[in-house]
């Protein structure tokens, strides 16, 4: 048995990215394991919000895991902000990492980039992020590519507490899937896919419809070489189609090169469009079936009071090796 820590930010309505790298992996998991599937509200707020608009996609985003099939009986869902833990361990943590290291990672650097204003929020996310994970004593961290860095961070400040205090914290590993890992943007293929593109059709989001599904993928960038085959470097757009496809429909990508190599990209499209569709489309029915529940509360208050459980006893432990307050 492990103990699985994974999170989302409620900053828009995941991406097919956002499922196909880390989401769709969380249900997998729950079995025989110890899961923790978290809201991560905190973090979103390290960039400017819509207070309004921040209420309304974290209740989406409850929705969302419970559709794609997390089991509130089996994993523990909750939202970060709820779990006064978080923050509290992220100070502590905070002061245990050091300015230099946490501005060599690219999240920051990227975020950052070009801005005038940018919050001390967003260069001290990571020890918040190495909060989230370590309170929870966890093993196993399923995310995407782009969260490696964060995660040896995690590693490292673990590691640094537990040669000065003696044995504090559980080092955890992470799991990055071998496919999907990395989706791209439809438009800039080089790209990751992300919430915040500015191009609209740069992004498929799990919500949306059929008819804006299938538009964004027919007008995804490709090559002018009318061959299908797998090739990151020369052909970008096609490999990152053949990703989605290949994870949308169980086929490997050696399977469709097999397929598709003399047809043309035209009806290939189609095809990935109506695979992602298909992925989808459970997931949105189940989605507007919850959205509207109190369930949903009930599922996020029960979800808060087992998280912060497991919490205040890792927090005490540490505040107690490290000579906060009146522990004895
Ligand atoms: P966030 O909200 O940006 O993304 C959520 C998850 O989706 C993955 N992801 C992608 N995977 C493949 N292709 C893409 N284009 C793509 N874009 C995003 C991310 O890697 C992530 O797994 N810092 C985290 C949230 C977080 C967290 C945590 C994660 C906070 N605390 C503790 C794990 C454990 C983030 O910004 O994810």
């Amino acid at each position: 048995m492990s103990i699985i820590f994974s999170g989302v930010q409620p900053t828009s309505t995941p991406t097919l990215g956002n499922y196909l790298g880390a989401i769709r992996n969380f249900p997998e998991l729950q079995e025989g394991n110890e899961c923790y599937y978290c809201i991560v509200d905190q973090h979103a707020i390290t960039v400017p919000q819509d207070s309004q608009l921040l209420h309304e996609r974290i209740r989406k985003l409850a929705a969302i895991y419970l559709a794609v099939g997390i089991d509130p009986n089996q994993s523990t869902l909750f939202i970060q902000s709820e779990v006064p833990a978080h923050a509290q361990l992220g100070w502590i943590l905070q002061c245990y990492c050091y300015i230099g290291e946490l501005e060599r990672m690219t999240q920051f650097k990227d975020k950052s980039k070009g801005k005038d204003a940018v919050s001390t929020g967003l260069l001290t996310y990571p020890p918040l992020m190495a909060a989230d994970i370590l309170l929870y004593n966890t093993n196993l961290v399923p995310v995407g590519a782009d969260q490696k860095q964060h995660l040896e961070l995690t590693r490292n400040v673990a590691e640094r507490l537990n040669n000065k205090y003696g044995e504090l914290f559980t080092v955890p590993e992470v799991f990055i899937p071998p496919v999907g890992a990395r989706i791209m943007s439809l438009v800039e293929p080089t790209k990751k896919m992300s919430k915040s593109d500015d191009n609209q059709k740069a992004t498929i989001f799990i919500l949306d419809s059929e008819k804006d599904i299938t538009k964004k993928i027919k007008s995804a960038t490709t090559d002018s070489d009318q061959s299908i085959y797998y090739d990151k470097e020369q052909k970008p757009g096609i490999s990152n189609l053949l990703d989605i496809y290949s994870l949308c429909s169980g086929k490997s990508i050696k399977d469709l090169e097999n397929e598709y190599r003399d047809q043309g990209y035209g009806s290939f499209k189609t095809d990935v469009a109506e695979a992602v569709v298909n992925t989808l489309k459970p997931i949105q029915e189940k989605y507007y079936n919850l959205i509207e529940t109190n369930q949903l509360d009930e599922i996020l208050d029960d979800g808060a009071s087992k998280a912060q459980s497991v919490a205040v006893k890792t927090l005490a432990r540490v505040e107690k090796a490290i000579g906060l307050g009146r522990h004895s």
